[in-house]
């Protein structure tokens, strides 16, 4: 398709629809990987069925409702999800490991589940033999419940010793076909949101913590990689990295003032973690504001953790518009005091971004919106995607990208028959954006190199449940967890992938 090529930094949001509508497979490189996302917490099904231990996840949900989940019962139905995967065409899966799945106390002394080794080898096995590449998370949000109870996880060091066991045991088992990991999911999410489902003692300093959690999460990192890197890259090469949660934030006004606010909140949500992985220290605005709060690197940490990565993940769903917040040196801040588990999957006032003196806001303006119809927290943005990309390869060195999620959600709504909820051509459109949106950084010299839709099927919600319906495979609650193919899937092969 001509379009794309002949387009040179349009904005024009008309043009570049009709521009998205026509691309196909072949605008991008042979190698480019086009796949789904899905997380073990929000797929496979709680319980200590196959010798499972508990994760805090588990106690949360039974704390909170009592009920007992199944999720989407990947544990059983694995094999359809990867049929799911042949049939719309992916080549590519990312899923994640359930650490108490592998360690049912956190532990390696604790003792390693062998059918949790068999449960994730039949998985990898089955996608190798249908043609598909796994790509495997270590940390997506669930973590062994002994580990919260003896330390309150990765609040505390001693996380990163018992997280470099648990990658050394995942590495050694799986590392063979495995060639893609990816150490920590969205970490910016876990550490000023996480603690009330991992940490069981009283909160020490609700300023402070969020940013004690990431300095863990960073080091329990950069130490995986390290250990990747010493032992087993050489024989396995494969690569490693993490995947970050990526927005891009427009100044809500053209002042000096939220210009600044937008550089900030990009600095405080995502250089947070990628400066420490580039620069091997944390953001210069950062360390001025969080002052004492924010926890130093020693030299020899700094060493282990610049470079730590051979990709980042960019998971992004959205933009949003900054604003300033006046300036108060005495200022102090209680990073929690807009805590809500409800708002788990919604960061629209990131609490963290307060010590920034930047609020953010979903809002439809001349730029962002409309909103999605599933979530009051997903604005889309396209463009938002190539700005971001195209400001990290400037701003970062040049790293090596893949996307590892974007998505559409819908409401689930059961009064909807099944063949009409199927017909999610929004959903279509969403996707050809993004990939549009991410021609346009690779022709600004961004190295992408993989596309991986949110989700495989309708699963779990974090923080909504079950009501929002972010799949590619419908899944049919009340007839037995069925997948069954929705329109985009089927686009996907025959049309994006066929033309
Ligand atoms: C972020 C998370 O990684 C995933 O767990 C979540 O379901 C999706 N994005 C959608 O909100």
């Amino acid at each position: 398709p001509t379009s794309v090529t002949d387009k040179t930094n349009s904005t024009d949001q008309t043009e570049d629809t009709t521009a998205a509508n026509q691309i196909t497979r072949k605008d991008f490189a042979t190698d480019f990987k086009f796949g789904c996302s899905t997380s073990a917490l929000q797929t496979e099904g709680k319980g200590d069925e196959g010798g499972r231990g508990p994760s805090t996840w588990d106690r949360n949900i039974q704390d909170s409702t009592g009920i007992t989940e199944v999720a989407v019962d990947s544990y059983h139905r694995y094999k359809d999800d990867v049929q799911v995967l042949v049939d719309m065409g992916a080549d590519t899966y990312r899923f994640s490991i359930s650490w108490s799945r592998i360690l049912p106390d956190g532990t390696v002394d604790g003792g390693i589940n062998q059918e949790g080794i068999n449960f994730y080898n039949n998985l990898i096995n089955e996608l190798i033999k249908n043609g598909i590449t796994p790509f495997v998370t270590l940390f997506h949000f669930d973590l062994p419940q002994a580990l919260g109870d003896k330390y309150n996880g990765f609040w505390s060091s001693q996380i990163v010793d018992d997280f470099k066991a648990y990658a050394n045991v995942c590495f050694q088992y799986f590392g063979d076909r495995v060639k893609h990991w990816i150490t920590i999911n969205e970490p910016q999410i876990w550490a000023p949101y996480g603690y009330k489902i991992d940490a069981t003692n009283a909160l020490q300093n609700a300023a402070t913590d969020p940013f004690l959690c990431a300095h863990h999460i960073i080091l329990a990192h950069a130490t995986a990689v390290q250990l990747y890197r010493d032992t087993y890259q050489s024989v396995q090469a494969g690569q490693i990295g993490i995947s970050l949660v990526t927005e891009w934030f427009l100044p809500a006004s053209d002042t000096i003032q939220d210009q600044d606010a937008a550089q900030r909140a990009f600095d405080f949500l995502v250089g947070w973690f990628l400066e420490p992985l580039v620069f091997g220290d944390y953001p210069f605005i950062m360390k001025a504001l969080v002052r004492d709060g924010l926890p130093e690197f020693t030299d020899d940490e700094k060493t282990l953790i610049k470079g730590s990565f051979e990709f980042i993940g960019v998971n992004y769903y959205t933009s949003r518009y900054a604003t300033a917040v006046a300036f108060d040196k005495d200022a102090t801040f209680s990073i929690y005091s807009d805590y809500q588990f409800a708002t788990v999957s919604g960061i629209s006032n990131p609490s963290f971004l307060f010590v920034a003196f930047v609020t953010v806001k979903n809002k439809v303006g001349d730029d962002i919106g409309p909103p999605t119809p599933g979530s009051s927290e997903i604005y889309i943005y396209p463009k938002g995607l190539t700005d971001a990309l195209v400001y990290m390869l400037n701003a970062y060195n040049k790293p090596k990208f893949f996307v590892t999620e974007n998505g559409y959600p819908e409401k689930r709504d059961d009064t909807i028959a099944v063949k009409t909820a199927l017909q999610d051509d929004a959903r279509i459109q969403h996707i050809l954006q993004h990939l549009y949106a991410i021609l346009e950084a690779i022709k600004e010299g961004a190295d992408v190199n993989g596309y991986f839709m949110w989700a495989l099927m309708d699963c779990m919600e974090v923080g909504s449940s079950y009501q929002v319906r972010f799949g590619l495979a419908y899944t049919d609650y009340p007839n037995n967890l069925e997948r069954i193919l929705k329109k985009s899937a089927k686009w996907f092969k025959d049309v994006f992938l066929a033309s």
